[in-house]
This record gives structure tokens, C-alpha cells and sequence, in this order.
């Protein structure tokens, strides 16, 4: 299958895309991991992206759309992936589709988690993130490493994203609303779009998202 995730910050992509891809045994493609790695591992890329990061804005479609094509390129994404946080504007998700087509692929379908603005800054206020890999996502409250600022998956040191602060929240929020919330409409309009809502429990929107996935293939 190939599936996009769409949704606000905090809305818990990167926690239900670990489980989604997990049972549909697809890779995991986050371009913000990508983004993560890069700039701990100090890449012409990840300094290219980081300042656009640390102000909320979004990193530029050619740096974006390039890094996320090379990623879909490669074997394990052949059968399948699930992107999160890529395309995140309409000429993101055209291009995408013009990947796809070149290839004689398409998109299965889009998942829409919807959350209330209020819960998602609640989530992202208590999120930390592990340093070694930050697929490892924790919350200070809702899912709290077994120790304090201990990863429980490789013992990596846990922290505050940079771009976590209210200030950058706001305007995360803010792009969002302006730039990626016309994807919505545009997988609509291709018959793509599954909105659930991601509140309650981890499992219980783990399920809905595969009951729903389901139901489409
Ligand atoms: P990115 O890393 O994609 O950030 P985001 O879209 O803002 O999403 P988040 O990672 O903040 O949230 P999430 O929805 O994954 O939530 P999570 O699972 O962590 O992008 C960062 C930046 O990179 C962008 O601002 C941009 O600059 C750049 N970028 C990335 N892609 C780009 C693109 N395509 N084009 C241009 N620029 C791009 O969950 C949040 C918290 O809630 C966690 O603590 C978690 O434990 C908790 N939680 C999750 N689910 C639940 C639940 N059901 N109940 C209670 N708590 C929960
Ligand atoms: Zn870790």
C-alpha cells in the first residue's frame, strides 16, 4: 500500500505511522526524521533545513521534494510506504503524484487525523524525543519513558524538540492551516481522503486507522 498521513503538528503522525507501517509491513518515510538525521549528522542538508525548522516554516519544496524522491527510491519502499509530513502544500502533493505516475503507481489512500487545537498543544508541550533517533517519541504525561529522560527503546538521551517552544508551535500551526490544509481538499477531490479522529488512546487510533485502511483496500 501507499499511504499518506496528514494532520496538524502534534496530531501523533509519527506515532501511529510506527504502528501502521509495523502492520502493513511497509518502511516508514518521515521527511522530518529526515530532516532530524541530517542535522545531527551535521549534512550540507540538514544546514540547509534547519533554520527553516527552527522558525516553523517550511524547508523549501527543491531541497524537500529531492530528499523525499530519494527516499521513495529506495528497495524497501518498493512494495509500499506510508509518508508522514510529505507533501505538505499542493505543489508537494502534485508532485508526488507525478512521481507516482512516471512509475505507473499511485496513492492507495490519505489519512486525515483530526484533532482539536487545544489537545494538540497539550501534546506537543509534554512530547520528548529521543536524540539518537527521533522516531523514539515519548510524552511527559500520556506515554512517559519507563526513566525520566531515558529512551526506552536504545537508552538514548530524551529532550524538548527545538522546534517545540509556544512560539514556534504557533507558527507550525499557523503553516499549517495556510500551506498544508489544501492537500485535504485536493485528495478529496481524488477520492483519496479517510479522516478519523486520533483522540483517545494510542491503540484505540491504531485501530481505527487500520479498521478504516481496511475498509478502503
Ligand atoms: P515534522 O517532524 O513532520 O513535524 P510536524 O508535522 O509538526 O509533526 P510533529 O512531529 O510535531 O507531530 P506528530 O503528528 O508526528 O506527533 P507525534 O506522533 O510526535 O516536521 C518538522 C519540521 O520539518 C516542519 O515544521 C518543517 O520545517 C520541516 N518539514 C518536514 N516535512 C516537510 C515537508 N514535507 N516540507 C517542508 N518542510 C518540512 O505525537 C505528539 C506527542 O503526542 C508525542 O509526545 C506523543 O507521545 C503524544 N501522542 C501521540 N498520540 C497520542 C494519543 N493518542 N494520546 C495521547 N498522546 C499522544
Ligand atoms: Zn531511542
Amino acid at each position: 500500500m501507499r499511504i499518506v498521513l496528514v494532520g496538524p503538528p502534534g496530531a501523533g503522525k509519527g506515532t501511529q505511522a510506527a504502528f501502521l507501517a509495523k502492520n502493513l509491513s511497509i518502511p516508514h518515510i518521515s521527511t522530518g526524521d529526515l530532516f532530524r538525521a541530517n542535522i545531527s549528522q551535521g549534512t550540507e542538508l540538514g544546514k540547509q533545513a534547519k533554520a527553516y525548522m527552527d522558525a516553523g516554516n517550511l524547508v523549501p519544496d527543491e531541497v524537500t521534494i529531492g530528499m523525499a524522491k530519494d527516499r521513495m527510491s529506495q528497495r524497501d519502499a518498493e512494495k509500499g510506504f506510508l509518508l508522514d509530513g510529505f507533501p505538505r502544500n499542493v505543489s508537494q502533493a502534485e508532485a508526488l503524484d507525478e512521481t507516482l505516475k512516471a512509475e505507473g503507481m499511485k496513492l492507495d489512500a490519505v489519512l486525515d487525523l483530526e484533532v482539536p487545537e487545544d489537545e494538540v498543544v497539550k501534546r506537543i508541550a509534554g512530547r520528548r524525543v529521543c536524540r539518537k533517533d527521533s522516531s523514539h517519541v515519548f510524552h511527559v504525561t500520556y506515554s512517559p519513558a519507563k526513566q525520566e529522560g531515558v529512551c526506552d527503546a536504545c537508552g538514548g538521551e530524551l529532550y524538548q524538540r527545538d522546534d517545540d517552544s509556544e512560539e514556534t508551535v504557533r507558527k507550525r500551526l499557523e503553516v499549517y492551516h495556510t500551506q498544508t490544509e489544501p492537500i485535504i481538499d485536493y485528495y478529496r477531490n481524488q477520492g483519496l481522503l479517510i479522516t478519523i479522529s486520533a483522540l483517545g488512546k494510542v491503540d484505540e487510533v491504531t485501530k481505527r486507522a487500520m479498521d478504516a485502511l481496511s475498509r478502503e483496500s
